[in-house]
C-alpha cells in the first residue's frame, strides 16, 4: 500500500493524458457513425445533454476518487469501503476495459493500415465509391486485418510497459494541439464542397421523429464512450495527480475539448457524405470512406492525409494506452517489477479476445449473436451495457461512502470551488444520474430489446 506511485510531471500532463483517453476513436470515428445510424441532429443534441449534465459531474466524482485515495481503482474502491463488494466496480472496469481495447484496437488497426497506404500510394485521383471498395478489401482480408490489429497491440503494449507518464505526457503536447489544427482544415473543405449544407443540417438540425428508445441509450452509451466514463479510468488516472491541481477545472477543460472535438468531427464528416452522395447510414467504415475522399479534394491532399492519419493514430493509442494502464495498474497494483510483465500477458491476451472481431467483417461476417456481427455485439455490450452500468454504480458509490465534507474538501484544492457549484454536483451524482441511467435502460427494455 505504500508503493511510491509515478506522477504526473504538471497539470498539463494530466490533461493531456486524460484528455487523450477521452479524445479518439469515440468522438471521431463512432459519433459520426452512430449518429449516422440514429438521426442525426437529434441524436448529437441528446448525446450533448448526457455529455454536460451526467458526463461532467461523473467525470469529476471518477477524478475526486482517485485522487482521494491515490490509488489505481480496485484499491481505490476497496479503501473507500473496507470489507465490501464496491471493489468490484474497479473490476467490471478492468473487464471493460478488457473487453473495449480488444475491438477498439482492431479499428486502431484499420487506421495503421490506411496510415502505411497513405504514405505508401497516397489519395490521388480516387473517388467516395473506390475508397469505399478499398477499405472493404482492408478489413475483410484476414491476415491484413489480424496483423494490423497486431501491431497496433504491440504499439500499446511498448509505451504501457514503460509507464505511461513518461510516455503519454512529452508527446501529447505537441500531438494535440496539431489534430485540432488539421481537423479544422478538414472542416473548412467539408462545409465548403457542393451540396454541404444538407449535411450541416443533418448534423445541427434535430429532427426527434427518429428518436426511438434505442437513441437515446446509444446516446447515454456514446457519452461515457467519449469520455472514458464508467471504467474507472479516470480514478486511476487522476490517483497519478497532486494535490495542488484544481479537480473541478480539469474536468471542465476536458469535457470541453472533447465536446469541442465531436463537433468538429461531425462538421468534418457528414457535409462531405451528402456532398459526396453517401449514405449517412455506412456504419463503422463511415470516416474511412468519407475523409479519404474529403482530402483527395484539398490542394495537397496527400500530405494532409498522411498527417491526419498519423495524428488520428496517435489519439487512439492515447485512448487504448489507458485502457490497457488500467488492467495492468490493477493487476499490479502499481508494482514496478511487475509492470512490464503484465503488460505484455494482458496486452496479448486482449490480442487474442480481439480476433473475432478483426474477422467480423471477412469471414465471420455471417457468424451473428441477437444479429449483430461478433464485433457490432461487442461494442454493444460494452458501450450499453457496461459503461451506463459502471457509471451507475460509481455514481451511486461516491455519495454513499465517502462524507460529503471530504468530497467537498478534495474538490477544493488546487482553487476555490463554489459551494452552490458543489451542491449542484451533489445533486446531478446522486440523483440526476443514477435516475436518468436506469430509465434508459427501462427505456430501451420496454421499447424494443437489443
Ligand atoms: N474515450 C475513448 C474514445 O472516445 O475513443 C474510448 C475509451 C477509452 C472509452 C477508455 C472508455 C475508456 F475507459
Amino acid at each position: 500500500m505504500s508503493q511510491k506511485q509515478d506522477q504526473w510531471t504538471s497539470k498539463l500532463g494530466f490533461i493531456l493524458a486524460a484528455a487523450g483517453s477521452a479524445i479518439g476513436l469515440g468522438a471521431i470515428w463512432k459519433l459520426p457513425y452512430v449518429a449516422g445510424t440514429s438521426g442525426g441532429g437529434a441524436f448529437f443534441l441528446i448525446f450533448l445533454l448526457f455529455t454536460i449534465f451526467l458526463g461532467l459531474p461523473l467525470l469529476l466524482t471518477e477524478f475526486t476518487i482517485g485522487r482521494k485515495t491515490q490509488h489505481e481503482a480496485v484499491t481505490a474502491y476497496r479503501m473507500l469501503a473496507p470489507g465490501t463488494f464496491w471493489h468490484w466496480i474497479g473490476k467490471l472496469g478492468v473487464a471493460t476495459s478488457f473487453f473495449l481495447l480488444s475491438f477498439y484496437s482492431v479499428v486502431g488497426g484499420w487506421i495503421v493500415v490506411y496510415f502505411a497506404r497513405s504514405i505508401t500510394e497516397g489519395i490521388g485521383g480516387r473517388g467516395a465509391e473506390e475508397f469505399e471498395q478499398l477499405f472493404g478489401q482492408t478489413i475483410s482480408s484476414p491476415v491484413l486485418a489480424i496483423s494490423a490489429h497486431l501491431i497496433f497491440m504491440l504499439m500499446t503494449i511498448l509505451v504501457v510497459q514503460g509507464g505511461v507518464q513518461k510516455g503519454i505526457e512529452r508527446v501529447s503536447k505537441l500531438m494535440m494541439p496539431a489534430l485540432f489544427i488539421l481537423f479544422i482544415i478538414i472542416v473548412i473543405r467539408s462545409v465548403t464542397l457542393p451540396g454541404a449544407m444538407e449535411g450541416v443540417e443533418f448534423f445541427l438540425l434535430p429532427d426527434f421523429s427518429s428518436v426511438t428508445g434505442q437513441t437515446v441509450l446509444y446516446a447515454l452509451g456514446q457519452a461515457f464512450f467519449s469520455l472514458s466514463l464508467g471504467v474507472s479510468i479516470m480514478v486511476t488516472y487522476s490517483s497519478y495527480l497532486k494535490s495542488n491541481e484544481s479537480l473541478p477545472r480539469s474536468a471542465v477543460s476536458i469535457v470541453g475539448l472533447t465536446i469541442f472535438i465531436s463537433i468538429l468531427a461531425g462538421l468534418a464528416i457528414f457535409p462531405a457524405v451528402f456532398s459526396f452522395g453517401l449514405e449517412p447510414a455506412e456504419g463503422p467504415p463511415l470516416i474511412f470512406i468519407v475523409l479519404p475522399t474529403v482530402f483527395s479534394e484539398i490542394p495537397l491532399g496527400g500530405v494532409f492525409f498522411v498527417a491526419f492519419m498519423a495524428l488520428l493514430l496517435f489519439a487512439t493509442l492515447t485512448s487504448a494506452f489507458s485502457l490497457l494502464e488500467m488492467v495492468v495498474a490493477s493487476v499490479t497494483k502499481n508494482d514496478p517489477a511487475k509492470r512490464k510483465k503484465a503488460a505484455w500477458a494482458c496486452g496479448l491476451l486482449i490480442f487474442v479476445m480481439g480476433i473475432p472481431s478483426a474477422l467480423s467483417y471477412g469471414i465471420m461476417d455471417d457468424v451473428l449473436i441477437f444479429g449483430m456481427t461478433f464485433f457490432d455485439a461487442l461494442d454493444y455490450l460494452v458501450s450499453n451495457i457496461m459503461l451506463p452500468l459502471g457509471a451507475l454504480l460509481i455514481a451511486i458509490f461516491a455519495p454513499l461512502k465517502i462524507k460529503k465534507d471530504d468530497l467537498y474538501e478534495e474538490m477544493q484544492k488546487g482553487s476555490a470551488f463554489k459551494r452552490s457549484l458543489f451542491n449542484l454536483w451533489y445533486v446531478l451524482v446522486k440523483f440526476v444520474v443514477p435516475i436518468a441511467i436506469v430509465l434508459a435502460f427501462l427505456n430501451t427494455i420496454i421499447r424494443g430489446g437489443v
